[in-house]
């Protein structure tokens, strides 16, 4: 071994050893005749120190020399240090060398390599291995690891046994486009990446697994965000013979051990939200419960009394920001601004203050009398210091737009702790959703999700207005995981077909697979997938996933390091049968 500890290791017990280390030079300090390093590596750093007339004069000429990240070993006493380092693990000793030999030596690195880097966000990717190399990012992946790891202990100790299933598949329906990969052999044919292992996953049921897990990456061609990447894993589960309480309640357990095991928190019960609810109050179905807020529908307190903007409103939609009746001209004119940016879209805001004095001021005064702002503020739930914030229109896109002002009042007033964990599990989802551009259903989760069974009558004749029997897992505003109760029924899973618009043939060629599967005995199942760099990213407290990835890919879909996607030559496409470009 090129070492004998690590550079994380040594304390003032091991003073008076000989020891070895090896890693990467953070710093080179010389005082002339006093040579300090930090050494780094994975563990932690070291301070090595090397003196005139005590180190050999090469050896400090040597230290002299070397350059940042370069990479090297020493041999050397540990000695306690004249003045300790508190803030270091080791930061009681430091090492005396007696021997130096440098390994490999190292390119300036084009931004510092510590815990405050001077590097942009383009310049790291770029240079990924090199930020790989900085503590916080190296922690975040340690912590990926022990998630992982802890994951596998809950699911195994629950008789769960992971099986892998294939990356070249056909296209699986979760709603986003997939990536293709054309076959050679094949000539114009594809194979599909897999957007989750859901079809397989389901077919392991009916081989009679009927606890399966697998972590696993998906491929999904989708507009990126912060907590979205075209390749993510899934913590993916499906369990036969269980009802939907079984399933709750078993992962409802996993999450419970991942956050006393990984973060010391325990949690209660998780409460249950119908998504009609988490609609109605908190106006999208992934609601942050760390704080209340909840939406208050005002319409029949303020439509009717002349003011034509609510009168003409679908819905008119108030929020009580609690002791904020003190905010200025200035911060509700910049909250106004905030709520029309086209990424809210809300025509204007209506404010109501709640002085102290039990009296109201409102931007709507004109049409309204303190009586009637009474009304809004006992409806609203709000006390004298507070204030009301109304937004109006359309009822979705009112929703939608007070929804992210809640989380933006939310955050302003401190109340979105990342540290407190309030998770939740939303049920009752709509099977179906209409989507007005392609005039047809689409499946909300997925077409294998189960109708709830005293709406399965109205599949043909009410499509819409059927529940499903699937559930989302949502932790503080997140949705970490989503799943349901699958059809099983070969019958049943052609009405479905039927329902979302396919012709008898298209599922036939599609899913005709499943539903043969279905007719060889196919048991009760049911399962969920949880997004895992999302709960790597939740655990860690921030809120892009891509920090929780070794290798992940830009806004743009881009790796950036090894630069990819990229053209290729017209030699590989004619092999692989596809047209010549132009
Ligand atoms: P769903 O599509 O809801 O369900 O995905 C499950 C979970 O995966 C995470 N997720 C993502 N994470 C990062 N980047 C993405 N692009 C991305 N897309 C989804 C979310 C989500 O809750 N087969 C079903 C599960 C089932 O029914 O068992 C499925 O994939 O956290």
């Amino acid at each position: 071994m090129l070492r004998s500890h690590t550079c994380g290791e040594l304390r003032n017990e091991h003073v008076g050893q000989k020891v070895t280390l090896s890693g990467w030079v953070q710093r080179v300090r010389d005082k002339g005749g006093l040579v300090w390093i930090d050494l780094r590596d994975r563990y932690g750093i070291t301070q090595l120190v090397g003196e005139e007339g005590v180190t050999g004069a090469d050896v400090l000429e040597s230290m002299k020399n070397l350059g940042r990240e370069y990479v090297i070993q020493v041999e050397g006493e540990v000695t306690e240090r004249f003045s300790k380092n508190d803030k270091l693990a080791t930061g009681d000793i430091e090492i005396k060398i007696a021997a130096l030999t440098v390994l490999n030596g190292a390119k300036v690195p084009p931004f510092k390599i510590e815990d405050e880097t001077d590097g942009g966000e383009d310049l790291r990717m770029k240079y990924r291995y090199l930020d790989l190399r900085r503590n916080p990012i190296r922690e975040n992946l340690v912590l990926r690891h022990r998630l992982a790891k802890e994951t596998r202990n809950y699911l195994d100790a629950q008789s769960f046994i992971e099986v892998e299933t294939p990356v070249l598949i056909k296209s699986t329906p979760e709603g986003a486009r997939d990536f293709l990969v054309p076959s050679r052999m094949n000539p114009g044919e594809f194979y599909a990446l897999p957007q989750s292992p859901q079809t397989f996953k389901q077919l392991l049921m009916v081989s009679g697994f009927d606890r399966y897990y697998q972590i696993v990456k998906c491929f999904r061609d989708e507009d990126l965000r912060a907590d979205r990447q075209p390749e993510f894993t899934q913590i993916d589960c499906e369990l036969a013979f269980v009802t939907r309480e079984d399933i709750l309640n078993l992962f409802e357990g996993l999450m419970k051990h991942l956050l006393k095991e990984v973060k010391g928190v325990e949690v209660d019960n998780f409460p249950r939200m119908d998504y009609q609810d988490a609609m109605k109050y908190y106006g999208n179905d992934k609601p942050d419960i760390r704080f209340d807020m909840k939406l208050t529908d005002l319409n029949d307190v303020a439509q009717n009394k002349g003011f034509n903007v609510f009168d003409s409103a679908e819905i008119v939609l108030g929020i009580c920001a609690e002791g904020c009746a003190e905010y200025t001209r200035k911060q509700i004119d910049q909250l106004t601004d905030w709520v029309k940016r086209p990424q809210i879209g809300a025509k204007g805001m209506v404010y109501v203050k709640c002085n102290p004095d039990g009296s109201f001021k409102s931007s709507v005064d004109k049409f309204y009398s303190q009586d009637d702002l009474k009304a809004w503020a006992e409806k609203c739930n709000a006390k004298p210091g507070d204030l009301i914030l109304v937004l109006s229109g359309e009822l979705n896109h009112t929703r939608k737009a007070m929804s992210e002002l809640r989380l933006e009042m939310g955050e302003r007033l401190g109340l979105r702790d990342k540290n407190t964990f309030k998770p939740l599990w939303v049920v009752n989802f709509p099977l179906l959703e209409w989507d007005e551009d392609t005039k047809r259903f689409h499946a909300m989760h997925h077409p294998f999700t189960s109708p709830v069974p005293e709406d399965l009558d109205k599949l043909e004749t009410d499509p819409g207005s059927v529940n499903a029997n699937a559930y989302d897992m949502v932790i503080n505003g997140v949705e970490i995981g989503g799943g349901s109760i699958r059809i099983h029924d070969k019958e049943i899973q052609s009405r479905m077909f039927d329902a979302l618009g396919f012709t008898k043939e298209e599922a036939q060629a599609q899913f005709g697979f499943l539903m043969e599967a279905f007719e060889f005995g196919a048991p009760p199942h049911g399962g969920i997938a949880f997004g895992f760099d999302r709960i790597c990213s939740l655990f860690g407290g921030s809120d892009s996933i891509r920090d929780y990835i070794a290798f992940s890919k830009n806004t743009s879909g881009r790796d950036v390091m090894i630069d990819s996607p990229s053209p290729t030559n017209d030699e590989q496409l004619k092999e692989l049968g596809i047209a010549l470009r132009k």
